[in-house]
């Protein structure tokens, strides 16, 4: 029997709603229904960070932690999970929690608009690290925008958290003030842990989150015109920013073989639902030349929340997986009822937003080859921000050489078509070519023949092209030595 009350657990309580409308935003319940105003609104759109929280999950028998921007994440997606506020934190005539002592003790804060943000994204980094580099405090901060204070002293904050020992290590706020134990934590979310279905909704609009395979192939059969849902990081703007109904969402999210990786002799296999930030470390372990772009794909809480599974379907042409995937030789299971098929991601794209899903199919996984010996990829991003921005081109290279003449090359763009598209012309031209600037001169010109982009705001179309043939130089400069950067070259 399927239920229809969401349960999470918010301040050691079991929060326990019915008939929740399915596009009800996590910050407009946190604001406007339970008038807990510490969580800001600054952009509705992923973009800012002032609606940082974070959640709560069982793994095994501990927990992980992860932020999430509440201005896009739906409230029924919070089903058996730990709400975690800046209220959770600390509230008005508590001790602070560790993270906002330091806040104010290095003046991280002037209008204060953006600190709830900025505490949330610390309190993760504060419970996930306890010696952050720098580099880490920078990549833990992309996500949040501060517009006055400037980062110094928000950074020196950072440094400073840990100064009063690992006292506070499990501190959230109880409905008594006292503080709650990782234990006590893991005890509340296993006793709201359910194995039945949930079938919500409000006003004739609904929200369906099957638990199985099978459950989410027959509720998608049945409702081929539902929106699928798997982090919403970009279903949600289509509702914050465009204001659309959506009518039936079905949820990847707690579908227990969707959320499965595994690595085997021969592919890494990552379920349709496994967010970016748990398939990154599996593609980069394998493929650290791709570390520096996915480093720079949006921000801990879009990758905490959007997975790779949803960056393939949406499908943008400046989706920066897919550059990486193609070179690859990434290819999808494709589930549609009962019937399951495999197809290269190469021919998934028809045209802008069309793609070869059928009625009521989805991605169920992508399949990665592991690398063979001799393999050299790379991915580049080029936008106008290094943090948190999306590309205005993103390529990536796939070259094996044989002495000095190229064996195999394959490149992908982002940003230059209606489509992710494979470079086919330039491939021609370096494929059994020396490998050297004479070569990469010619296959700079086919570049122009593969594609015609267009102009926007990110980028005129002239620049795009320059900027592409420029990314090929620079990779090519890379694999020989000539910028002292790392070329990561497989088996040898
Ligand atoms: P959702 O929003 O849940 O879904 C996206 C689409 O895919 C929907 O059409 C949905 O129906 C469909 N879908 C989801 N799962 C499946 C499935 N298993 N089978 C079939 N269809 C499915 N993208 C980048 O590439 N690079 C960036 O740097 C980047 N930065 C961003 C920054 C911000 C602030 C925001 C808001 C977005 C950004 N994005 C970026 C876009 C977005 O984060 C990615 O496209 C993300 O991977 C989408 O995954 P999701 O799980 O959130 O998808
Ligand atoms: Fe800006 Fe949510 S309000 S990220
Ligand atoms: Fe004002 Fe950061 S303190 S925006």
């Amino acid at each position: 029997m399927p239920r229809s009350s969401i349960r999470f657990i918010l301040d050691g309580e079991v929060v326990r709603l019915d008939d929740v409308d399915p596009t009800r935003t996590v910050l407009q319940f946190l604001r406007e229904d339970l008038g807990h105003a510490g969580t800001k609104e600054g952009c509705a759109e992923g973009d800012c960070g002032a609606c940082t929280v974070a959640l709560a999950e069982l793994d095994g028998d501990g927990i992980t932690l992860r932020t999430v921007n509440s201005c896009i994440q739906f409230l029924p997606t919070l089903d058996g999970k730990e709400l975690i506020t800046v209220e959770s934190l600390a509230r008005r005539g508590q001790d602070l929690h560790p993270v906002q002592r330091a806040m104010v003790e290095h003046h991280g804060s002037q209008c204060g608009f953006c600190t709830p943000g900025f505490v949330m994204s610390l309190f993760a980094l504060y419970k996930s690290n306890d010696k952050p580099a720098r580099q880490d405090i920078d990549d833990a901060l992309a996500g949040n925008l501060c517009r006055c204070t400037g980062y110094r002293p928000i950074i020196a904050a950072a440094e400073a958290m840990y100064d009063g020992g690992a006292d506070a290590a499990d501190w959230l706020r109880q409905p008594c003030g006292s503080r709650q134990s990782v234990a006590d934590r893991v005890e509340k979310l296993r006793d709201i842990a359910s194995s039945e279905q949930l079938e919500t909704g409000h006003a004739g609009r609904c929200f369906i989150a099957p638990q199985s395979l099978d459950a989410f192939a027959d509720a998608y059969a049945a409702h081929p015109d539902a929106t699928l849902l798997a982090g919403g990081t970009d279903v949600g703007l289509w509702v914050t920013k465009q204001h659309r109904e959506i009518d039936t969402i079905i949820y990847t999210g707690r579908v227990a073989e969707l959320l499965e990786t595994r690595t085997t002799a021969t592919h890494i296999e990552i379920g349709g639902a496994v967010t970016l930030t748990s398939a990154i470390p599996l593609l980069v372990e394998h493929y650290p030349g791709l570390g520096e772009m996915f480093r720079r794909f949006a921000s801990p809480p879009i990758r905490n929340a959007g997975t790779l599974g949803g960056n393939v379907a949406n499908g943008s042409p400046i989706g920066d997986s897919m550059p990486a995937l193609m070179v690859l030789g990434a290819t999808l299971v494709l589930r549609q009822g009962a019937v399951e098929r495999e197809l290269a991601l190469d021919d998934f794209y028809h045209d802008y937003q069309v793609n070869d899903l059928g009625d009521g199919e989805f991605v169920a996984g992508i399949r990665i080859p592991l690398p063979a010996a001799g393999d050299i990829v790379s991915s580049q991003k080029w936008s106008k921000r290094f943090d948190q921005d999306i590309s205005a081109v993103c390529t990536a290279y796939k070259l094996r050489l044989d002495g000095g003449r190229v064996q195999s090359f394959r490149m992908a763009c982002g940003g230059l078509a209606a489509t992710i598209k494979r470079a086919a012309q330039c491939e021609a031209v370096i494929e059994g070519a020396a490998w050297d600037a004479q070569t990469i001169t010619a296959a700079c010109a086919a570049l122009a023949e593969d594609f015609s982009p267009i102009s926007d705001m990110r980028a005129s179309a002239d620049i795009r092209l320059v900027a592409v043939q420029n990314l090929l130089r620079r990779f090519f400069l890379e694999t020989r030595g000539e910028l002292g950067e790392t070329v990561y070259t497989y088996g040898r």
